[in-house]
């Protein structure tokens, strides 16, 4: 059993890799939580795998939100795995995902980051060409890798965390709380008012203006995913100024 959380489409990817290398059963977090659907019950010597991206140092209020609720049934001899995908580096957030699932008597027996393209766009850009081609390829190949090292239940830690991880992902807390403000967004004239934001954000944070259509941010902080930045149609979201005329990473692979 894999939960998982993806904004943009990497964590997905990872995922389904391992899901269909293991026949082991994918759970979108977002539908789960949508569904309030908490009791999951393993069968004896079940893979069960946690998948996130990593937010500012940290783990995804969604993310925490499900496992603080969810209730699992395990069975006998389960293997358990995180895996978390990150642009830089993960610093604190996988001891972060550890320790909600130790709060539960969960123990984790494996964990694995992989490193690729970070979808964070105020502070980095979207590689394109043979860039972006090369930068897949080599995330193809650790989903591969990270697929089988699950698929042999291997007891790894495969993290690197980065510097100083803890006084890290402490110093990037108070920084995500001002990102994670919703005034931040503005939509362009690009805007068609195809309701796209409003549809797929997962915090559902956006309404639409009933007489222009165009997307209003309803909740005064979301989760700063991005998906409604990266998979506008017309380009029309920014987050600040500093994502102004930078690629989307429109849709991932
Ligand atoms: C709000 C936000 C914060 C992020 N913070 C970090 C970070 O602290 N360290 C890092 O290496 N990557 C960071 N990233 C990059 C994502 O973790 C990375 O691109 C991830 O693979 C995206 O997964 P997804 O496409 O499944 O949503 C951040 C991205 C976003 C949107």
């Amino acid at each position: 059993m894999i939960f998982y959380f993806s904004a943009t489409g990497i964590t997905k990817k990872l995922a389904l890799t391992i899901a269909e290398r293991t026949q082991e059963s994918a759970i979108d977090i977002e539908q789960a939580l949508a569904k309030e659907e908490f009791a999951y019950a393993l069968k004896d010597s079940e893979r069960l795998g946690f998948l996130s991206p990593v937010y500012f140092g940290g783990v995804p209020d969604i993310v925490r939100r499900f496992i603080e609720n969810v209730r699992i049934q395990s069975g006998e001899h389960y293997y358990c795995f995180i895996a978390m995908t990150f642009g830089t580096g993960p610093f604190n957030a996988t001891n972060q995902l550890v320790t909600l699932l130790l709060r539960h008597g969960i123990t984790t027996n494996a964990m694995f980051g992989a490193c690729g393209i970070d979808t964070y766009l105020p502070m980095f850009s979207i590689p394109d060409g043979d860039a972006r081609k090369d930068i897949q390829d080599k995330m193809d190949t650790q989903n591969a890798l990270i697929a089988e090292q699950v698929a042999d239940r291997s007891a790894i830690n495969d993290i690197r965390q980065g510097p100083f991880p803890r006084l890290t992902s402490a110093f990037m807390a108070p920084l995500y709380a001002l990102a994670r403000r919703t005034s931040n967004f503005h939509v362009s004239d690009d805007c068609t008012g195809c309701g796209l934001c409003a549809k797929n954000c997962p915090e559902h944070a956006i309404a639409l203006d009933t007489q222009t259509h165009r997307p209003v941010w309803t909740a005064p902080r979301c989760l700063t995913c991005l998906r409604c930045l990266h998979h506008c149609p017309a380009g029309a979201i920014d987050h600040g100024r500093a994502t102004n005329g930078k690629l989307r990473l429109k849709s991932y692979p």
